[in-house]
């Protein structure tokens, strides 16, 4: 770890990138199954966790909770056999997101549990309305008092779910929580992220007998008792996009080993139109580009396998200095623009239709500039301004992106990039 509050990265841009990277272990796969390993009638031993914040604070959430964890280099072996009771640390609870996909394990182990609203971020308020609509769905009594959310699943029941949206929060907790209740459960219109179906491949691996993982509609049968395994959480398509798009801004060449096609093909199509070239070899994705970036007029985030939301951010500057117009389409968050103010002041062409359509025309290059991050996409997305800026441009409150990426800035180094944390 060795990440601090205070740190700021500097970037000289201009600089081609060229290199091979194994791409890290995803930050969105491995906080829900860190929560379903609550679930294990014994020790799960996870391998390769990325070194990120919000690892770390789930790592203090589970300890506090009173599990055993050791860390094993990047392996954590992790024992709850002692936990007797779920006293959230609302604290740690209250600074990352991810502690509400804790809900559906500690529920099912401990049958209550009572929870401060997780409290929205910079890109949205991040209501729970889904999970307490689905939780209540299976006859768990939930209270919501002030800001605390009480709920008491003493009387749970297996049954039908029907999300009103695609939620992968809501996806989750559900199935960590039927894993173990008795009857059939089934949840209609489930989210099919690879991290959600990652998630019962662990769980399943476990045990537990879940169908359906990927599409529209999962099926659990509640099982007895869940073992403790072994298990490595698949690859981040976030950062492998992130690392795809920073070698199409900078021009020059990259491999990714571990790369997962499937899982980023809706971006691969985009980059390849943009003049990218790509190639796919087994898990390897390669990417070069050596001809100047020409826009794609409409770029627009949905459910997946739609376009991420999480690389809307990154996609954005790419088209920034991409030859014409793109319109981006914000379709899953409420304020997800946040580094469009940073970008003009590198001179960046965006006008912002409303908090969820920009208008991006591109300009033949971006200047140096002091910027700001304030969540964890965007704050990557302004490490990737930097690598194509003319001149050094000074990053704060890199401690977002040391959320979900480890040490972006030893990761860019390497393929070349001119990169330092102050
Ligand atoms: C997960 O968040 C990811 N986080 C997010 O990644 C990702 O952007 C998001 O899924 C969408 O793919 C983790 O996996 C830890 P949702 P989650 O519930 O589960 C609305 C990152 O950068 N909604 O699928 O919170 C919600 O407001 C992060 O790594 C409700 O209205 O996302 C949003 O508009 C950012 N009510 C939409 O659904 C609810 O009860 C999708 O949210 C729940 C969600």
């Amino acid at each position: 770890m060795c990440y601090s509050n205070k740190d700021r990265l500097i970037v000289r841009g201009g600089k081609k990138l060229k290199g091979e990277i194994k791409v890290q272990t995803s930050k969105n796969a491995t906080l829900p199954i860190m929560s379903a390993s609550l679930l294990a009638d014994g020790k799960v031993y996870l391998k390769d966790c990325p070194d990120i914040i919000d690892v770390e604070n789930m790592v203090k959430i589970l300890a506090k909770l009173g599990a055993d964890i050791k860390q094993i280099g990047d392996d954590y072996l992790i024992d709850s056999s002692k936990i007797m009771d779920a006293c959230l640390d609302y604290e740690l609870c209250k600074t990352m997101r991810s502690s509400i996909f804790l809900l559906g394990s500690i529920l099912a182990r401990f049958k209550s549990i009572c929870l401060t609203f997780p409290g929205g971020c910079k890109i949205g308020k991040r209501p729970i309305d889904i999970h307490i609509q689905a939780f209540r769905r299976l006859n768990v009594k939930v209270t919501e008092l002030d800001d605390f959310v009480f709920f008491n699943a003493t009387k749970a029941r297996a049954g039908k779910i029907r999300l009103k949206l695609p939620s992968v929060g809501a996806t989750e907790n559900i199935v960590q929580f039927a894993s173990t209740l008795k009857g059939k459960t089934i949840i209609y219109n489930s989210a099919r992220e690879p991290e959600v179906v990652d998630l019962c491949n662990f769980l399943n691996k476990m045990g537990a007998k879940i169908y359906g993982a990927g599409t529209k509609k999962i099926t659990i049968i509640g099982v007895e008792k869940l073992k403790g395994v072994e298990y490595k959480p698949i690859t981040d398509r976030i950062v492998l996009g992130t690392l795809l798009v920073a070698t199409a801004i900078c021009g020059g060449i990259i491999r990714l080993i571990d790369g997962n096609y499937d899982q980023n093909k809706k971006l691969i199509e985009i980059l390849s139109l943009m003049g990218c070239q790509i190639n796919i070899k087994n898990d390897i994705i390669t990417l070069s580009r050596d001809i100047p970036l020409r826009s794609i007029p409409k770029i627009r985030t949905g459910y997946y396998p739609q376009f991420p939301t999480d690389l809307q951010s990154i996609i954005l500057v790419l088209s920034c200095v991409a030859k014409g117009r793109t319109k981006i389409d914000e379709k899953i968050f409420e304020n997800r623009f946040l580094i469009v103010n940073e970008l003009k002041k590198m001179g960046a062409k965006i006008d912002l239709i409303d908090n969820h359509t920009a208008i991006v025309n591109g300009v033949d290059n971006l200047k140096a500039s002091n910027l700001k991050a304030f969540d964890l996409r965007g704050g990557a997305s302004l490490v990737l301004a930097g690598l194509v800026a003319q001149g050094e441009t000074i990053i704060d409150n890199v401690h977002y992106i040391d959320r979900g990426y480890c040490h972006i800035e030893k990761m860019l180094k390497s393929l070349g990039a001119d990169i330092e944390r102050i």
